[in-house]
């Protein structure tokens, strides 16, 4: 019986409904799932630590017994090596991730022939949910009430407006 371990890279700042959809859809379908949080973006200076990412990632991944958080650095497809991993996943929500998902997916296979990416679709609900707009959002004091895990929305408050309490314009958003 095979054993298919898949990993799921990004920089989760901050993780939305949207990743933990992907995750979820994960576990059911690979024997183990990884998490992987990349330790150096090359993109902006994230708004939280590596450290305060991995604890709410871990948090949020608890109820699944075949999924775990890990930190990794380098190439993606090295780390795969060294954890055994067979698949990447990756979300698409809309035409527009598709061509940069192309272009990882096709380096890395061309990195290592015997990885493969697999691509899944989270609920339509967050298919226009992105790290980037929540962050926007919240810093200008709207509500991404139900697009982010609520422990995320409490620390993302916290840490971009100083405060616990929840954006004022959340009863507007249904
Ligand atoms: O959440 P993101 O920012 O879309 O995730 C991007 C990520 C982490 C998947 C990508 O930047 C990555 O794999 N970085 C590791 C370095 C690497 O392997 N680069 C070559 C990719 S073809």
């Amino acid at each position: 019986m095979k054993h298919v371990i898949a990993i799921y890279p990004g920089t989760f700042d901050p993780p939305t409904n949207g990743h933990l959809d992907l995750i979820q859809r994960g576990s059911k379908i690979f024997d183990e799932l990884i998490v992987a949080l990349l330790r150096n973006p090359e993109k902006e200076e994230p708004v939280f630590s590596l450290s305060e990412r991995r604890a709410m990632l871990e948090d949020l991944v608890r109820p699944y017994d075949n999924v775990r958080v890990e930190i990794f650095g380098g190439l993606l497809v090295d780390y795969a090596m060294q954890v055994g991993a067979r698949a990447i996943l990756r979300g698409i929500r809309a035409i527009s991730d598709y061509e940069y998902e192309l272009q990882m997916a096709l380096m890395n296979r061309k990195l290592n022939p015997d990885l493969e990416t697999v691509f899944m679709m989270p609920a339509e609900t967050y298919s226009y949910v992105s790290s980037r707009l929540v962050k926007e959002i919240v810093q200008l004091g709207g509500s991404v009430h139900g697009l982010i895990p609520e422990l995320v929305e409490e620390r993302l408050q916290k840490k971009l407006n100083g405060t616990r309490r929840p954006a004022l314009r959340r009863a507007a958003i249904k």
